[in-house]
């Protein structure tokens, strides 16, 4: 493609979008404070094989924490792993896995959930999403041969069942989800246990509130991208989040388990060799952001 100031191309492993980005001297990723300019980014991230994305900083560093162990990692003195995790999606890599919580449907709680499709509440496979006042519908499309394979790291072995279903992802955690517990509620007890069994029925396993927008974004940039998500609660049985924090934060350990699991199992031993250095070279970088949390009730 020709260019007048950057030079991006699908050879680089993204299908790009915008053809604006194209014709920019600089791109700067004001969320994750980086920039073409500032930093070099091809040198960073150009090997990057695996993104994985979560809600909250703490279960970030502590997915982050538990990878450098499970591949052996030995970072240098003085080192520490570096935060690039601020809201953006403007870093779009190869495979995409959000690691969450949801509520469950019909499931015990604190069983894992990989997404197989992403719903809105009407059980439409779309994200509706308003540009320049006109509503967009985009359609949410995961990668069905990456669900299976993080499925099929369940081991009979572990304490929790990890399913492959339907998910829906909602604007809002009360009314969204059918709670009876939010500010504004103008339904029934029966219309809300009528709308659950309803989607029940129809295959959905979990409700949450990115799975549609993660998967319309990743399909249109043609990457791909996973949901798994562990449930707090099965809201066949309830509403509120009873479960004590410290077994919530246990619980929030078991999707990392299964994605660890599956980047292992992609990684040869060239691989995690040849990575050493890069974690290195981005780890001399030191940043404290980690310890600044954006506190919500997942993040104990
Ligand atoms: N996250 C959600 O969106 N819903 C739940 O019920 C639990 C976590």
């Amino acid at each position: 493609m020709a260019a007048k100031g950057r030079t991006i191309s699908e050879r680089e492993g993204v299908k790009l979008m915008n053809p604006h980005i194209q014709e920019m001297e600089e791109d700067v990723l004001y969320h994750l404070a980086l920039g073409s300019g500032s930093h070099d980014l091809r040198q960073m991230f150009g090997d990057v094989r695996f993104v994985c994305m979560g809600g909250t900083p703490h279960r970030m560093q502590s997915f982050a924490e538990y990878m450098v162990k499970e591949l052996g990692y030995i970072l240098p003195t003085g080192t520490d792993l570096v935060d690039i995790s601020a809201r953006s999606h403007r870093l779009l890599t190869f495979q995409l896995i959000r690691i969450g919580t949801c509520g469950g449907i019909g499931l015990p709680p604190g069983s894992v959930v990989v997404t197989e499709e992403a719903f809105d509440g009407q059980l439409r496979p779309v994200l509706d999403t308003i540009i320049l006042g006109k509503v967009v519908s985009r359609p949410c499309k995961l990668d069905q041969n990456l669900a299976d394979k993080l499925t099929s790291m369940s081991d009979p072995e572990d304490e929790f069942k990890t399913v492959k279903g339907k998910t829906i992802s909602t604007d809002d955690f009360y009314e969204g989800q059918g709670r009876l517990d939010g500010a504004i509620c103008e339904y029934t007890e029966k219309d809300k246990m009528a709308y659950l069994n309803h989607v029940s029925d129809n295959g959905v396993v979990n409700m949450e509130m990115e799975a549609t927008v993660f998967a319309a974004m990743t399909h249109m940039a043609g990457i791909r991208a996973a949901v798994v998500c562990v449930t707090l609660l099965d809201r066949l049985k309830g509403d509120q989040v009873l479960t004590p924090k410290e077994e919530l934060i246990a619980w929030q350990e078991r999707p990392q388990k299964i994605v660890a699991r599956f980047i292992l199992s992609e990684l040869s031993m060239e691989e995690r060799q040849a990575a050493t250095p890069t974690m290195s070279k981005l780890a001399r970088i030191s940043s404290n952001l980690f310890a600044k949390s954006y506190s919500c009730f997942e993040d104990a």
